[in-house]
């Protein structure tokens, strides 16, 4: 089979693009340079209810809900309820006229996702159905639009657990909502256009790196015999600046993943790391006759990952991965979050959790996220969909299309460092694994591959052997290149408002694993579960249908065990000190707790009450190779009074906490992650809210129900009232499509009401 075919045969019979061009054969004349895209999230309608006729063009939708994508077929409470809620099968209609401009054009409609499955009908025409919720399709609608009318495209969307739709056929510990839930646009290129485009960096590490340039043309090839050769351009631009430009030839006869162009002397380049993660832009332009035909980017970087026999290197450096697993769903709205909020999980992740590494489980996620994770240095290990379940080869198919349409999607990430091409967790299955590791190979052969099974005696068909070790201890490595892509999890559910005990042992769970990893350079670090909790399956989680397996809580509010990971970077980021015990709920404590933690990246601290001073120095005995050993102290003996804590490095005190021993609700604390939104009716931003002592210490025990009071052209998304849980919690205002400013008034019944307010800047006005 040669590599056209098999990167055919890997998109088998799915239809998207299934329409043929009759009688398109002549290259419009008034093509302009580049593509048109067309927004179009807005004016939506949409009906949980089927109707007779509810495709066709002249169908009285007038009823229907008007909605903005992204979108939940169906808002849930954060916890406690049943996934049939959501499982339906539902309609959206969107009307449209195209502008002149997109005339003589091919026009497509791209789905960056939709849950989970759909059929599209244009103008009363089923053009296909897409079957999977996570990766993106499209389908060309040139054929049957009516360049002087309104179009009408109607999309049935299929939101059951389809046994024939990977996750899907077993069970899967995690819930897949329902909706229209990633942006939606229209394409509208000329007859030959850029279809996919692959950057591959070249002997980065050398003084004289270079650019490879891989296209993939679609459309019509006609009229190439009429207008000439077909070019590729390929420009470098940093900064704005052009770095440098060179073309290469397009022609017919050209094995499809051989590089087009290379750039050369680019001069010295600036390479991504996770201190600095510099983006380049390459701009790829289809020239045919001296015009521009097409013209599609994308943003990449420079630097070299590899997993060796003793670890994970970026640029020739070792870097002990330090990660968690997140999933990408929410409260109340399941997955339909906007590109700010998407970029805030990357940013906690980040910035709050001090990670290195995240893994997309099990799914490939947001653009918008992976963005966020090339611009903060913030590693990815992507996997395709699935949950322990191998179907038949239908679904098979589906699934090795997976893997093409995740890796064209992202291979310019450079935040991604390894594609998981294995069903999480799955039996061996040599055939199925030789496919899906080709299909990554052969369109990306820059980046190695993983697949995330939970035994080690499985097939190594993979670079890596991605493994999940929930045991303790953890198994040595059977394989050079080793990663542990799971642990702690279900073996230690977790709740904010857990005892002391509880939340202690599990930092001390997490921090073991972590110690393990850093005593042997073949383990390349690991990715623990998992970052946020999330809502499952009645027969995973903890009786409310959560998992509370993350290290922050489902509004991305972190347990003590966040604060170890956090208190993992090097103070020279930020300084951390987070004892996790309320010394007011000391009463609390059982009598073998004698040793309380202090999560902190200082090298001794100093604890007073009163007259007592106890001093301690990082728990190196217990954890030699963590970077910075939790603090362990015995504090039963301390008199009953407000402790103060001071961190000290190199003999300097540089932070100081005080934490209040009256066990008294003192403050209500409230605040925004963004003060500014778009008015493009989805942009959102969370606002958190908690219950704190006179220090500011979180009163984990508070229970207050908290109402909110909304002024201006925003909605609130979440519970009104929300009763507390474990003291704190969050809601998200979402930007309707009005300017303004937005007063989100908290309310706490004693303590008092605070306000946020947040811009709402105008956003442009869709075209169509
Ligand atoms: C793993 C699985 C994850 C999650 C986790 C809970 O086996 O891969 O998706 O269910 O267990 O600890």
């Amino acid at each position: 089979m040669d590599r056209r075919d098999f990167l055919k045969n890997g998109g088998a019979a799915l239809g998207a693009f299934a329409l043929q061009h009759a009688g398109l054969t002549q290259a419009p004349a008034n093509a302009a340079a580049g593509r048109l895209l067309f927004p179009m999230n807005r004016n939506w309608r949409f009906s949980a209810q089927r109707a007779e006729g509810d495709t066709a063009p002249g169908f009285d939708d007038s009823h229907f809900e008007r909605v903005t994508i992204p979108h939940t077929n169906k808002p849930v409470p954060w916890h406690s309820f049943d996934e049939k809620l959501y499982q339906f099968v539902s309609i959206y209609r969107r009307r449209f006229r195209l502008p002149a401009e997109a005339q003589g054009r091919l026009v497509f409609v791209d789905f960056d996702g939709a849950m989970t499955a759909a059929k599209v009908w244009l103008n009363g025409r089923l053009l296909g159905e897409y079957k999977g919720g996570y990766t993106p399709f499209s389908f060309d609608l040139t054929p049957l639009l009516d360049w002087k009318a309104e179009n009408i495209l109607a999309v049935e969307l299929d939101s059951t657990e389809r046994p024939d739709i990977p996750p899907f056929g077993g069970s899967i510990d995690y819930l897949t909502f329902g909706g229209i839930y990633r942006d939606v646009r229209l394409r509208a290129v000329a007859y030959t256009f850029i279809d996919s485009l692959f950057i591959r960096p070249v002997d980065v590490m050398s003084n004289s790196p270079s650019v490879d340039v891989v296209c993939q043309v679609g459309g019509d090839q006609i009229p190439a015999r009429q207008e000439g050769p077909l070019m590729l351009e390929a420009e470098l631009l940093y900064q704005g600046r052009s770095i440098v430009k060179a073309a290469g030839a397009l022609d017919a006869s050209r094995p499809p993943l051989d590089p087009v162009v290379r750039l050369m002397n680019l001069g010295p380049v600036e390479r991504w790391s996770l201190e600095s993660p510099q983006l380049y832009t390459l701009v790829a332009r289809l020239i045919r006759g001296g015009r521009v035909v097409d013209e599609d980017r994308r943003r990449f970087g420079f630097r070299q990952a590899e997993f060796t026999d003793h670890g994970f290197e970026l640029n020739g450096k070792v870097v002990k991965l330090r990660g968690l697993d997140r999933h990408q769903t929410f409260p109340w709205v399941g997955q339909a979050m906007p590109a700010r909020v998407q970029r805030r999980d990357a940013e906690i992740l980040r910035r709050e959790l001090k990670i290195n590494i995240v893994r997309t489980s099990h799914y490939p996620q947001s653009p918008a996220f992976l963005d966020a994770c090339d611009e903060l240095g913030l590693l990815v290990l992507e996997e395709i969909p699935g949950w322990n379940h191998i179907g038949d080869a239908a679904w098979k198919d589906i699934s090795v299309d997976n893997v093409r349409r995740m890796v064209t999607r992202d291979a310019h990430h450079p935040s991604i460092v390894l594609w998981g091409v294995r069903i999480n967790e799955s039996r061996d299955d040599h055939d199925f694994y030789t496919r899906t590791n080709a299909m990554a190979h052969q369109l990306d052969p820059t980046r190695q591959t993983g697949g995330i099974r939970d035994h080690q005696d499985s097939e190594l068909l993979e670079d890596v052997f991605t493994m999940n070790d929930f045991g303790w201890p953890l198994l040595p490595p059977n394989h050079p290149r080793y990663l542990n892509t799971e642990f702690c999890g279900h073996t230690y559910p977790t709740k904010p408002y857990d005892a002391v005990d509880r939340l202690t042992e599990h930092i001390r769970r997490h921090a073991r694993v972590h110690n393990q990893l850093g005593s042997n350079p073949q383990y390349a670090g690991g990715i623990g579960w998992c970052a946020f909790d999330y809502d499952t399956h009645g027969n995973f989680g903890s009786g409310d249908r959560i998992c509370y397996h993350g290290v922050s809580d489902i509004f991305r509010l972190p347990k003590p065990a966040g604060h170890f990971y956090r208190s993992q970077c090097d103070p020279a980021e930020d300084i951390v000190l987070e004892p996790a015990f309320d010394w007011s709920a000391r009463g609390d404590w059982s009598a073998e707790m004698n040793h309380s933690i202090i999560c902190s990246n200082c090298d001794r601290l100093k604890i007073v009450v009163r007259d007592r001073v106890i001093e301690a120095e990082p728990d190196r005995a217990t954890y030699p190779n963590l970077p910075h050993p939790p603090f362990q102290v015995d504090l039963e003996r301390v008199p009953y009074a407000d402790m103060r804590i001071e961190g000290y490095l190199a003999g300097q005190k540089v932070v100081e906490r005080n934490l209040s021993s009256r066990g008294l609700d003192q403050q209500f604390i409230v605040a925004a992650d963004d003060n500014q939104l778009r008015a493009d009716g989805a942009d959102s931003t969370r606002i958190t809210f908690r219950v704190a002592d006179e220090y500011g210490n979180l009163r984990r025990y508070a229970t207050a129900a908290i109402r909110f009071h909304v002024e201006g052209p925003v909605q609130l998304i979440g519970d009104n009232p929300f009763a507390l849980v474990g003291g704190c919690g969050a809601v998200w205002i979402r930007a309707q499509f009005s300017a303004g400013t937005a007063v989100v008034r908290a309310i706490h019944p004693a303590l008092g009401a605070l306000e946020v307010r947040i811009q709402i800047a105008p956003a442009p006005a869709e075209r169509l």
